[in-house]
């Protein structure tokens, strides 16, 4: 992956003039390096051959499939050798400041003048997301569509790693894609559940095949079969995909992981504890939930949909809970302990605290995170404190909030996708007794 993008433009003119320099010696090269790789990782941003202490905005432009266009900048000041290298300059001012060497991708916002609640998810894994990185002469916070840039590449960034094979899953009644890592296997596996707005998100599961687990994206809200006769999927449907899954000839049955975000995490856990199809090597689970909705619901300041409250306080009647005493694999919990649209701090105590008069609580792992909110993606995705949402339930969008703060919310999410990669290493990968947990 030692790929690198780079753009050299002659400058224009009137700032050449402005550093009394020569033309030939004022050309500015912006490189981006790798400037194709996984979603996850982390390029690097040179800005090279300016003046000495020349004020500059490197600038992100990213376009999403729905046609919106979503930027990001920061200002820097270039050194005595006219050089700015994003990772280990600071920003002054923009979207993000300080040394940040992927602000320019996690504060990604919509440009100004767009329609509020907005929110950045890649539908189509297949493509990827494309990121113009441009350099403009001096500190600048609007108008950038208007001018020309000083330099300018454009960066690809995947889900899919080279070689992962996406095959659509329509047997059996079932609304699933499974990405296959490159090579014969028999890897991993895993089955991914998504959240409460339905559809088939393939993105985290194409991510971890390029981890090379063989990754299950099942569609459980709205699959085919409940669009067309308006039945809702119940536990067989769950025990389908996981069969699927354990029976494939490239993967391994003993060594099989659930993730679930969001709605899909009490699925997740529900499936753990109770099915006697599903015997998980491990469980991982997102944010969790496990209540029936027992609160009310509030509204924020700015009329947003405050949804925590409807699970609280956390019933003590166990029969009202997944009995996580039950659970028999490994399970980790990854919360941020703003999130605004379930209590998961509440629900993780609890669950806590049932582990441990249960005798199981050795194999739970919380991952709690402060300001961080409900919406725990994959590193660099921006964050969303609130956002229009859909749910199945109901016919109405509503804005909705799930909390966090931006920066703290973005370094959650690297720590936890590492943490969370490392746990699945741990426990899928290594190990000589594949069949212990089950
Ligand atoms: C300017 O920054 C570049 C890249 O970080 C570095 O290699 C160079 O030594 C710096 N120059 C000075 C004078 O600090
Ligand atoms: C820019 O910073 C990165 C990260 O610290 C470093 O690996 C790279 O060598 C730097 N590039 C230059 C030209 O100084």
């Amino acid at each position: 992956n030692c790929l690198s993008a780079v753009s050299e433009i002659e400058c224009v003119p009137f700032m050449c003039a402005q550093f009394r320099m020569e033309m030939k010696q004022c050309i500015v090269k912006l490189m981006v390096q790798p400037s194709r790789g996984l979603i996850d990782e982390k390029f690097i941003v040179l800005v090279q051959k300016v003046p000495p202490g020349f004020q500059l905005t490197v600038h992100a432009l990213h376009k999403c499939e729905d046609g919106h266009s979503w930027e990001a900048f920061g200002h820097y000041t270039s050194n005595a050798t006219g050089t700015v290298n994003v990772s280990e300059d600071p920003s002054l001012g923009g979207t993000y400041s300080g040394v940040e060497q992927m602000g320019l991708l996690w504060s990604l916002r919509p440009v100004p003048g767009r329609k509020p609640g907005l929110r950045l998810r890649k539908m189509n894994v297949q493509t990827p997301m494309e990121v113009t990185i441009s350099v403009y002469q001096g500190h600048q916070t609007e108008g950038f569509m208007d001018q020309v840039p000083l330099a300018s590449v454009v960066v690809e960034r995947w889900y899919m790693a080279p070689g992962i094979r996406r095959i659509l899953i329509t047997e059996d009644g079932l609304t699933a894609t499974l990405f296959l890592p490159p090579g014969p296997g028999p890897f991993p596996g895993l089955l991914d559940l998504w959240g409460g707005e339905g559809k088939l998100l393939e993105y985290c599961a194409a991510l971890l095949a390029s981890y090379g687990i063989a990754s299950l994206g099942l569609d459980y809200l709205t699959p085919k079969i409940t669009m067309e006769t308006g039945k809702l999927m119940d536990k067989q449907y769950f025990e389908t995909a996981y069969r699927l899954l354990e029976q494939h000839p490239q993967v391994l049955s003993s060594r099989i992981a659930m993730l679930g975000l969001s709605l899909g995490a009490s699925m997740t856990l529900k499936m753990a504890v109770y099915s006697q199809v599903i015997k998980v090597r491990l469980d991982d689970v997102y944010v969790c939930t496990i209540y029936r909705n027992m609160g009310k619901r509030r509204t924020g300041k700015n009329n947003e949909m405050i949804n925590r409250d409807l699970l609280l306080p956390i019933p003590t009647d166990p029969t009202l809970k997944v009995d996580v005493g039950r659970l028999k694999c490994p399970l980790l919990l990854v919360l941020g302990d703003d999130d605004q649209n379930w209590p998961a701090q509440e629900s993780a105590l609890d669950m806590k605290q049932i582990m441990e008069q249960a005798g199981n609580s050795h194999l739970l792992t919380v991952l709690s995170y402060p300001n961080a909110g409900h919406l725990i993606e994959p590193p660099y995705t921006p964050h969303f404190r609130a956002s229009s949402f859909n749910s199945v339930q109901s016919t109405e969008t509503v804005m909705t909030l799930w909390g966090g703060e931006m920066v703290a919310h973005s370094r959650a999410q690297e720590d936890a996708w590492r943490k969370m990669l490392d746990f699945l290493r741990e426990n899928l990968f290594s190990g000589s007794n594949p069949g212990a947990a089950s």
